[in-house]
């Protein structure tokens, strides 16, 4: 199955789509990981992109596209995958419809988790992420087995450095000139379920889900 997740900054779309990705057994793709990753690396794709996404603004759409397009790629993607962070503009959007219709496998399910936005800096101020990729807690609302240490591999958690205040609110002004268009466009294609985003995490959990039948 071929699913996107959308959502505001800290509306849990990393937190859902790894729990979706081990109940469908398809990989989930966050361009935030990949870049935060190329970032740590320090290799070409990270030094161009870190000045972007310290500020909390978007990367340019052409390295964007070209690391998701490439990730998809890969065999693990062949049954499928989850698109967590993007496509985050209209120009990815349309660069993955193209993609995908080249290969006559378009996106089957467009999940869109709302959540008004003064919910949303509380959440991002107290997640913490582990640093190899294994997912983001929250020091109330979702705390780890263990304080401050990876449930996976023991790591110590880390705060993300846009994870501040005055860059949280330009990653939402962001989300809404060049991603909430997005609303529309899958809107009119026919495949998007709206979720509600403001409940406790399992209830969002069972209800996308239900919305892709997993
Ligand atoms: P990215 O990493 O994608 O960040 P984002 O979109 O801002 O989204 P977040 O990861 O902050 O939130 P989330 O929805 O995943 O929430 P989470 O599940 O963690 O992108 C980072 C940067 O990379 C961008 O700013 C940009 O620079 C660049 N970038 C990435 N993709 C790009 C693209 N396509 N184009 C251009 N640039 C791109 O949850 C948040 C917290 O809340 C956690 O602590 C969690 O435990 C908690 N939580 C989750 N659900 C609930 C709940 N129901 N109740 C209470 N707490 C909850
Ligand atoms: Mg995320």
């Amino acid at each position: 199955m071929r699913v996107i997740f959308l959502g505001p900054p800290g509306s849990g779309k990393g937190t859902q789509a790894k729990r979706l990705q081990s109940a469908l057994n398809i990989p989930q793709l966050s361009t935030g990981d990949l870049l935060r990753e190329a970032v740590r690396k320090g290799n070409e794709l990270g030094k161009q992109a870190a000045e972007f996404m310290s500020a909390g603004k978007l990367v340019p759409d052409q390295l964007v596209i070209a690391l998701i397009l490439t990730r998809m790629e890969q065999d693990d993607c062949s049954g499928g995958f989850i698109l967590d962070g993007f496509p985050r503009t209209l120009a990815q959007a349309q660069a993955l419809e193209d993609a995908l219709a080249a290969v006559s496998k378009p996106v089957q399910q467009v999940i869109e988790i709302r959540i008004e936005q003064d919910k949303l800096v509380e959440r991002l101020v107290g997640r913490r992420i582990c640093p190899n990729g294994h997912g983001e807690w929250h020091i109330r609302f979702n705390p780890p087995k263990q304080e401050g240490r990876c449930d996976t591999c023991g790591e110590a958690l880390e705060h993300r450095d846009d994870d501040h205040e005055e860059k949280i609110i330009t990653r939402f002004e962001a989300y809404r000139k060049d991603t909430e268009p997005l609303v529309q466009f899958y809107t009119e294609r026919g495949n998007l379920a709206v979720i509600d985003g403001d409940r406790d995490i399992d209830d969002v959990t069972r209800e996308i889900a239900a919305a892709v039948g997993a």
